[in-house]
């Protein structure tokens, strides 16, 4: 078959280099895809965001089956509209992808449905927030309902940083309209996973468990960034957990959308903090994870293809996973200065020396200059290593990364600490 795969960061380079050595398929088309997908898909420069455009392109390439990996255009629509033009889509229509789209849409669901989260009110009103938050104390999270690009979250330590930060969301316009509405948040303490599902319908596939680093330092330290670092397994997510996330979270979430009206097909992906009482969830996002995406490709055995194809035809039903043994870990390396400001167009040298030391080198914000690889983005690169441990795994790509030639280039040196550190007890 010929799949298009929409988006153009490390998590699409990693589902089109997945895609290419999948048996049934014959051919991958990639907008606007990048320098590094280029190897693994013909890419077509039309935006991830541009529906009118996208959907010109569908029509000339008439692909059998279309995979969004980016969720804005997922809650723009561009589900419905392909759907509507008869395309096989691997992601949800817009009412499902409100899930992300909306946190306060998400968290009523979450109740309505029994779905274990941390209590929340939401609030319109600058007032009525402020009371909310003096009643309650710190710490306390303020969160802007829409998409915020993974910034608009503060985990308030003291009750001025969250009373300043409902201030800036809803008088101060400081996420726009993605900030009208406020959710606000009882803390919950505990570790973080990633639990994702493939869902078609009644039908939900989990995946393996991972975990992602969102903070920029080492030691989980400073500010949050669209993440830096992931791996699978997660040693935390035992099986019981990975059942009761499945039970307790997944299933009924999809199952109170389809009592709206809602179908979902795509990937459902459960933030999950894992509490003394049990897993709850933080967030839902309804597209594979950047860069949890990477290391469960690299693990993913199954053909791909066939499973999305699968779900987007509403025949999931029985199709089983296979994994390779053992982990695949996956460091980002950043541009010096993200998630503020960097200067773009540097040369980045060593990159085959790199995927020669074991590893594959998922390109996200990269260009090309004169045959030269120049960082783009924030994020540049994921480079990614399986091996029989999360910590064999983490010794390949730090020795690899030794081999990249890129001074204005930054990543952190603790990938996976969590995680060896469990292995290692
Ligand atoms: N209720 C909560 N208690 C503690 N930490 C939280 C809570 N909600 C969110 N966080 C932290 O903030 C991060 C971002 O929140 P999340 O809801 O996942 O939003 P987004 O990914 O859209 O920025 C989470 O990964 C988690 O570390
Ligand atoms: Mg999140």
């Amino acid at each position: 078959m010929k799949v298009l795969v929409i988006g153009g960061g490390g998590r699409e380079h990693a589902l089109c280099w997945k895609l290419k050595r999948s048996d049934s398929v014959r051919e991958v088309v990639c907008a606007p895809g990048n320098p590094g997908i280029a190897a693994d898909a013909r890419c077509v420069p039309v935006g991830a965001e541009d529906i009118e455009g996208l959907m010109a392109l569908a029509s000339d390439e008439k692909p059998d089956l279309v995979v969004v990996g980016p969720e804005a255009p997922l809650v723009a629509g561009l589900g419905n509209r392909l759907r509507e033009a008869g395309f096989a889509v691997f992601g949800p229509d817009k009412a499902a992808a409100n899930l992300e789209g909306s946190k306060s849409f998400s968290k009523r669901l979450m109740y309505e449905a029994g779905v274990p989260t941390a209590r929340f009110e939401v609030h319109v009103d600058v007032d009525e927030a402020i009371e909310t938050i003096r009643s309650w104390g710190a710490p306390i999270v303020i969160k802007a309902s829409g998409l915020a690009a993974g910034k608009g979250v503060i985990v308030a330590q003291t009750e001025k940083e969250a009373i300043d930060a409902v201030r800036d969301m809803l008088a101060g316009n400081a996420f726009g309209e993605a900030g009208s509405q406020v959710v606000i948040e009882e803390f919950l303490r505990g570790e973080e996973a990633s639990c994702l599902f493939i869902v078609s319908g009644d039908t939900i596939l989990p995946l393996a468990s991972s975990q992602d680093h969102k903070a920029l330092l080492d030691g989980d330290l400073g500010p949050n960034t669209g993440g830096m670092g992931a791996y699978s397994p997660a040693p935390c997510v035992t099986e019981a957990i990975a059942d009761a996330v499945l039970k307790t979270i997944a299933r009924p979430t999809v199952a109170a959308l389809k009592k709206r009206g809602a179908e979902f097909i795509g990937t459902l992906y459960a933030g999950v903090m894992l509490t003394d009482e049990g897993p709850k969830a933080l967030e839902f996002n309804v597209r594979f994870g950047d860069p949890e995406c990477q290391p469960l490709m690299s693990r993913l055995q199954s053909d791909l293809g066939e499973v999305l194809l699968a779900a987007a035809e509403k025949r999931l039903d029985g199709v089983k996973l296979a994994w390779k043994a053992g982990a695949a870990l996956c460091v980002v390396v950043a541009s010096d200065g993200y998630p503020g400001s960097f200067e773009k167009g540097q040369t980045i040298g060593g990159l085959d020396a790199v995927e020669a030391a074991g590893t594959t080198v998922f390109h996200a914000g990269t260009a090309e200059k004169d045959g030269a690889i120049v960082n783009a983005g924030g994020r540049v690169l994921g480079v990614t290593a399986v091996a029989e441990s999360v910590g064999a795994a983490q010794q390949t790509v730090y020795r690899a990364l030794n081999e990249l030639d890129w001074p204005g280039g930054f990543y952190r040196r603790d990938i996976g600490y969590r995680a060896i550190a469990r292995e290692e007890s």
